[in-house]
């Protein structure tokens, strides 16, 4: 794949967009052999790039059409599921040693996804936020964080890495996100994250 001149950086189609610039800031937290859940990864942008790296990544969404491609590498399993209709989650009993969810925003299902994390593991996660509706979509507040929402969410669970929460340019247009980066390291007792040993915080 990687001498294949239809492809890209990171093995992907030319059509396929880059990765967040998020997640390739706290890639180099998750080691190169860990198995990385991309929740609904839509063009696979994320999916490519963890392949890339050397992980093997799961890659759900409900329409898996345009990952297809990456089902042929024998690192990507692709599953096709509907996340918000109330069938059980797909991957129930299965842990991942990182999480990245982008531009993709379903409460109930952040439970089971702190569930899937495994010890030491890391959540990479960054979707649009309220003001949002200002400059473009998504407008509907169920797709939009509250303040501060991705650090309540784990708050007492994981070791906060890296959080922003503002606007930015996307192409040609403005939009408003928030972001995290947290490490599944907090330990037994889970309330006391100053004794969790420090993540080495990569360049900004
Ligand atoms: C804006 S795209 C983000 C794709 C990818 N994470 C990225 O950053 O490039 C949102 C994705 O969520 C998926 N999605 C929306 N509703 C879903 C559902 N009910 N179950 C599974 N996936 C869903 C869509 O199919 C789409 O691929």
């Amino acid at each position: 794949m990687a001498n294949d001149p239809s492809r890209g950086e990171f093995g992907r189609p030319h059509c396929i967009v880059e990765p967040s610039v998020w997640v390739r800031r706290f890639a180099p937290l998750i080691a190169g052999d860990t198995s990385v859940l991309d929740v609904a990864c839509g063009s696979g942008r994320h999916t490519w790039f963890f392949l890339s790296r050397g992980n093997s990544v799961v890659a759900i969404d409900r329409n898996t059409e345009p990952v297809r491609d990456a089902g042929g590498d024998p690192k990507c399993e692709v599953i096709e599921a509907n996340l918000e209709n109330g069938d059980p989650w797909p991957l129930t009993g299965r842990t991942f040693g990182a999480i990245v969810v982008v531009n993709y925003l379903f409460r109930p299902l952040m439970p089971v996804l702190l569930e899937s994390l495994e010890a030491g593991g890391v959540l990479i996660y960054e979707t649009f936020a309220r003001g949002n509706e200002t400059y473009t979509r998504p407008r509907n507040p169920d797709h939009l964080l509250k303040t501060g929402e991705l650090l309540e969410w784990v708050q007492g669970k994981l070791q906060v890495v890296g959080f922003e929460s503002g606007l930015i340019n996307i192409a040609d247009k403005q939009a408003v996100v928030q972001r995290i980066c947290a490490v599944n390291n907090l330990g037994p007792g889970k309330n006391a994250p100053e004794d969790a040993p420090p993540c080495p915080l990569p360049p900004g």
